[in-house]
């Protein structure tokens, strides 16, 4: 039986993918700090999930024992750079030491890979953990999903707005973007978790891939409610707004939902090619179908 290792377990994907790891029959570990709550602890270990409780900064010896015996480690953990490149270097370390064959790191996002430094500062800390992955023999996967569907569709990215019913995008609309609920996104990295032959190189998935103005099509179509289209502004007016949110900033937050929304909208972090059909059994919500929970 295949046994995973899950560190973010307590958290909104790390949760998703343990219950997908589940649903296939395989055996989860869940890494969860001292200070991880009680009850999201017990809820894992009432669903037959082993707790093994240690610390990041327990450093690489102390966390291997942790890790003994498992086939795959995957990490849901989110954080700034302490936690994505300090703490997930520390687990990359702890997986050699404990002969973890395979580790699916904490990116779940564009395709990083294809942006430079500087084009979204949460992305540039994974990229910088990769450089520190580099020359290990433990075989890296990165699982690449675009954006969450909830987070396309929550106010964080400032496209929907459901209280006043508008819609308000930048660039020119035409260009294509990725999509998939986190749901989707657990389901395909529990299968690349059971799937050794994409080791070592990361895998694209898209729930839905639509542009901005299908995008508002289909979320129009799902919720059954008129959104009125607005057009903030084209690229360089996305980039002057970066800039000015930047300058006055008083941290990432403050402007990163935008470097998403440009890598997106211009098409740099494209998920390209995608790999789907390698995983019929993941069969993904589209963006109007997930848009029926937003219907009056
Ligand atoms: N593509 C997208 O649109 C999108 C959107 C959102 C997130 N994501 C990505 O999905 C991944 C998971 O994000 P999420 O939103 O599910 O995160 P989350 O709900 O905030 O959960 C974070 C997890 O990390 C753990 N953690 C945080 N700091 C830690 C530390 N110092 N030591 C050990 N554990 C620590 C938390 O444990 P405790 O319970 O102990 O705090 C929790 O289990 C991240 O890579 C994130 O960037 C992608």
């Amino acid at each position: 039986m295949t046994e995973v290792l899950v560190a973010g377990a307590t958290g909104m994907l790390g949760g998703a993918i343990v219950d997908s790891l589940l649903e296939r029959d395989v055996r989860v570990r869940a890494l969860v700090r001292p200070s991880s709550k009680r009850e999201v602890v017990d809820a894992l270990a009432d669903k037959g999930v082993v707790i093994a409780e240690g610390s990041l900064t327990d450093g690489p010896e102390r966390l291997a024992r942790l890790l003994e015996g498992a086939d795959v480690a995957i990490s849901a953990l989110q954080g700034g750079e302490d936690v994505v490149v300090d703490g997930q270097t520390t687990l990359l370390r702890a997986a050699e030491k404990a002969g973890v064959p395979r580790l699916i790191p904490s990116d779940f996002a564009v395709d990083l890979f294809r942006l430079d430094d500087g084009d979204n500062v949460f992305l540039d800390h994974r990229r910088r953990a990769h450089e520190a992955f580099d020359g290990t023999h433990v075989q890296v996967t990165s699982v690449l999903n675009g954006a969450f569907t909830e987070v396309m569709t929550a106010p964080f990215l400032e496209i929907v707005d459901w209280d006043n019913d508008t819609f308000a995008y930048w660039g020119d609309g035409d260009q294509p973007c990725d999509f998939t609920t986190v749901a989707d996104t657990a389901a395909y990295t529990a299968e690349v978790a059971l799937d050794p032959a994409v080791a070592g190189r990361p895998v694209r998935v898209a729930g839905d891939v639509l542009t901005m103005k299908e995008f508002h099509e289909a979320l129009q179509r799902g919720s059954g409610r008129r959104l009125e289209l607005r057009v903030r502004g084209d690229v360089s007016e996305l980039e002057a707004e970066i800039r000015r949110r930047r300058a006055v900033a008083t941290g990432p937050a403050d402007f990163v939902a935008l470097q998403y929304v440009w890598a997106m909208v211009t098409g740099k972090a494209k998920l390209e090619p995608l790999d789907n059909d390698r995983y019929p059994a993941v069969r993904p919500t589209g963006v109007a179908e997930f848009a029926r929970r937003f219907a009056r």
